[in-house]
């Protein structure tokens, strides 16, 4: 029987279902650009120190490039029998290349292999993430933009309050996404260390140079303890969360989306793109992708919880539960991914139906607040005595079948003296939602100011 490279003591072939459980070929091998990239490093690192021969490195650098292109044109299958990604490529370079292929592996553990490919992966794909929301606060900007005085019930408890502007609720959203940008890339720049050169848990004898495959590899340094280094999957935990917070984000807008655009509201219309139909009934027009979602966030929040799980009882360093660290962080950025670049195309071109927006704001008497306001300024009532003689106007509008902006003078007078001939403005729902413009406010001038913030913040990104 040939030797297992990875197997020295043992000398049984190894049990149809230990394969099956241990082997993480099947998953990890989405990483054989990062092991290759890595391993390339290690390798120039290793020569540069005089470790191996620039001869051993010259074989070793043209066999690695070869194998990328074999996986990429499809000769090299990543569907074999090999233990991992690690295995599977260092075993193909050593059929290449003979001997220099065993010398790659000094000094270095799949341990630290295995945290370096891993973290590439995250670091990667946190910027990419990165930019997608940039994208979408762009559309979010192009949309608020000119939507800057189409009013609708701004809602407390799924129930009208006061009249808000399309912009400013949209201007929301794209503040949670800066905030989601900016959890991106400080996790990147937290996580920017190298942990090549750990080797197994305790660093190695051999002269090695952390700081070449440091800087070869795009690090700022490399990472400061070793032990730490192969047991941390902080990295991971980091996208994970930053995933499950910005996919909670995309829920709650989702969740809007889906209200908006149904026969109660009709607040939005998604474009055809975006919906799907019945098999049964014909006149349905669904809308699945914000649906979706909504119902992937709970895969993502599933995927946090798990490696938070998986790694709460693990004693230093490496254990190969570590090995379930992969998959779900796989699957969050495929899905955050996709979320983000579907989310980006559908609020591009929803369209949104203004003059039921407009409607809407005459139910639920929104500038109630404004009358309560208005007596404080005019008749310099206390804020609650106020407050309840607004009540009393609410209860007559409401006898009345109206909304309280349609009542007249009289009317209003009726219950208190004091109102003049200029609330009739102060109801008003446009000038209630301009009256806003305290620092952050709905006020059309207000919201073009948080627009015009957040472009200039775009551009220093
Ligand atoms: N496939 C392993 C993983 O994904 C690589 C590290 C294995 N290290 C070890 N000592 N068994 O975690």
């Amino acid at each position: 029987m040939s030797k297992k490279i990875a197997s020295a003591r043992i000398s049984e072939a190894s049990s149809e279902l230990l394969k099956e459980l241990n082997n993480s070929l099947p998953f990890d091998k989405l990483l054989y650009r990062e092991d290759i990239e890595g391993s390339l490093a290690h390798a120039f690192m290793l020569s540069s120190q005089c470790i191996i021969s620039k001869d051993d490195f010259a074989l070793i650098e043209k066999g690695l490039k070869e194998i990328l292109e074999e996986i990429e044109n499809g000769t090299f299958s990543l569907d074999g029998e090999d233990e991992d990604i690690h295995m599977a490529i260092e075993g193909r370079l050593t059929a290449k290349i003979g001997d220099a292929g065993k010398r790659l592996h000094t000094a270095r553990s799949r341990n630290d292999q295995v945290a370096l490919d891993f973290r590439l992966y995250v670091q990667k794909n946190s910027l990419i993430l990165a930019k997608l929301l940039i994208e979408n606060i762009e559309t979010l900007i192009n949309l608020a933009s000119k939507n800057t005085t189409t009013l609708l019930p701004g809602m407390t408890h799924l129930q009208h309050a006061q009249p808000i502007n399309f912009a400013y609720h949209m201007m929301a959203y794209a503040s949670m996404f800066k905030r989601d940008y900016e959890r991106f890339v400080s996790s990147y720049e937290r996580n920017n260390y190298s942990p090549i050169g750990c080797a197994a848990l305790a660093g190695t004898p051999h002269s090695i140079d952390r700081n070449i495959t440091a800087e070869k590899l795009g690090f700022k340094e490399p990472t400061l303890n070793c032990l730490d280094t192969v047991s941390d999957r902080d990295f991971a935990l980091e996208i994970l969360f930053n995933i499950s917070t910005m996919m909670m984000h995309i829920s709650r807008l989702s969740e809007e989306l889906i209200l908006w655009s149904s026969s109660e509201f009709r607040w939005i219309t998604l474009d055809d793109r975006h919906a799907t139909g019945s098999s049964i009934m014909p006149q349905k027009k669904n809308p699945d992708i914000p649906e979706l979602l909504r119902g992937k966030t709970g895969r993502v929040n599933g995927n946090l919880v798990g490696l938070l799980t998986v790694m709460k009882g693990l004693p230093l360093a490496y254990n190969k539960d570590m090995q379930e660290d992969k998959e779900g962080v796989f699957d969050s950025v495929k899905t955050a991914t996709l979320a983000l670049k579907v989310l980006n195309e559908m609020i591009g071109l929803m369209q949104v139906n203004e003059e039921n927006m407009k409607r809407a704001c005459m139910i639920g008497h929104l500038s109630a607040t404004d009358l309560a306001d208005y007596l404080v300024r005019k008749a310099g009532l206390a804020f609650r005595d106020a407050y309840h003689i607004v009540g009393n106007v609410v209860n007559l509008a409401e006898e009345q079948g109206v909304d309280i902006s349609e009542l007249d003078l009289k009317q209003l007078q009726s219950v208190e003296p004091h109102i003049q001939a200029d609330v009739l403005e102060v109801l008003n729902n446009l000038n209630s939602m301009n009256a806003r413009e305290s620092k952050g406010g709905t006020a059309t001038i207000r919201v073009l100011e948080q627009i015009e913030a957040m472009k200039s913040w775009i551009e220093k990104q």
